[in-house]
């Protein structure tokens, strides 16, 4: 027989994502993004995107269904972001997750954003090894993790004491003048300059834990470049995105190996919005070949928030029996 089929619903932030997974088969991953209606305030304005989410999620859901070419009824059980993520971001998809399991008398899953971040490989590459490290890199959190069971057990080892990695991404494109988010536009501006340009800070780097600090870095590259605009010399600016990109990613990438030594695991994946940065995909991969650590990263858009990766979760709950939630769940926006 079949496998059950899963919607999964993420609104956590500025993405309405609904995905529909079979199994470990990803059948649709629609994404409508709130992040236009945000960038001139360059940032994520609460109220926008839960007004936003509430507006895209009818649509959104019909377009995956019709993406996956099924029908409404043929879904077996809905899995829904329940935190960590903006409060009212997460109430209008879990409001509309429980309408949806209802409606159609499925299991409700209410399931935790960042082990979905983890857990969308599968969709990629197959059943991950157990156990396996994480180096979860997003906009709201820059955390290692090991994973001795992604359905049930996931153990955080080392975070970040101050910004998320992504949020340092965004913070230093904005000094550069690029627009928000900042991700993508310092990895392209950073093709076209020198890694080693600029001795930017590596906080954290010898440390002997397995936390990162990205605030210093960031202020560090603010002032450089504020000493150059009061000196009236232009800042080069594929240099310095290219110069502050390489400090994250060295420790990011060393930290990650770091934690499969003491823990002696062989398998490392990579996962969040900033595991779609070439320069960290590049670098990691050199690094794991040197250690003997199997790497695995998903494809680009399966690393920033998309609704495939809470399908995917969902589809691994249903497979380890897990119980559903309860139809009252709470959006927790604090979630650990
Ligand atoms: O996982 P995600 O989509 O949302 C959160 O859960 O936070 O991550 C968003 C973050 C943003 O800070 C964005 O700038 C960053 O991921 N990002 C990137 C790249 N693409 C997205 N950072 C560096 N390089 C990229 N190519
Ligand atoms: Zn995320």
């Amino acid at each position: 027989a079949d496998q059950p089929l899963v919607l999964g619903i993420e609104t956590s932030c500025d993405e309405t994502g609904v995905g529909l997974v079979r199994g470990t088969t990803l059948l649709a991953n629609t994404v409508a993004s709130s992040v236009e209606e945000h960038a001139r305030f360059g940032g994520v304005v609460p109220e926008v995107a839960s007004r936003a989410h509430l507006e895209a999620m009818t649509p959104t859901v019909e377009r995956a269904l019709r993406d996956a070419g099924v029908r409404f009824s043929d879904v077996d059980a809905v899995a829904v972001t329940a935190g960590p993520g903006l409060a009212g971001a997460l109430l209008v998809g879990v409001a509309a997750a429980k309408a949806y399991a209802l409606g159609l008398g499925v299991p409700l899953y209410g399931v935790n954003h960042l082990a979905a971040h983890v857990a969308v490989d599968q969709l990629e590459h197959g059943p991950l090894p157990k156990p396996s490290i994480a180096l979860l890199v997003s906009g709201g959190h820059s955390s290692l993790l090991l994973v001795p069971d992604v359905a049930s057990d996931v153990i955080s080892l080392g975070s970040t004491v101050d910004d998320a990695a992504g949020e340092a991404f965004d913070k230093v494109a904005r000094v550069l003048g690029l627009p928000f988010p900042g991700g993508p536009h310092i990895d392209r501006a950073a093709t076209g300059g020198s890694g080693d340009a600029v001795a930017f800070p590596r906080g954290k780097y010898d440390d002997g834990t397995l936390d990162f600090s990205f605030s210093g870095l960031k202020t560090a590259v603010a002032r450089w470049v504020e000493a150059r605009e009061r000196a009236g010399t232009p800042v080069p600016v594929a240099d310095v995105a290219a110069s502050f990109q390489e400090a994250v990613v060295d420790v990011l990438t060393r930290k990650a190996v770091q934690a499969c030594r003491r823990y002696d695991v062989r398998d490392l994946l990579i996962g969040g919005g900033v595991a779609a940065n070439s320069r960290l995909r590049a670098l990691a991969r050199e690094r794991c070949e040197a250690a003997g650590i199997r790497l695995r990263v998903p494809r680009p858009g399966l690393c920033t928030d998309n609704g495939a990766m809470i399908a995917a979760l969902g589809a691994e709950l249903v497979a380890a029996g897990v119980d559903p939630s309860r139809h009252d769940i709470p959006a927790d926006s604090s979630m650990p």
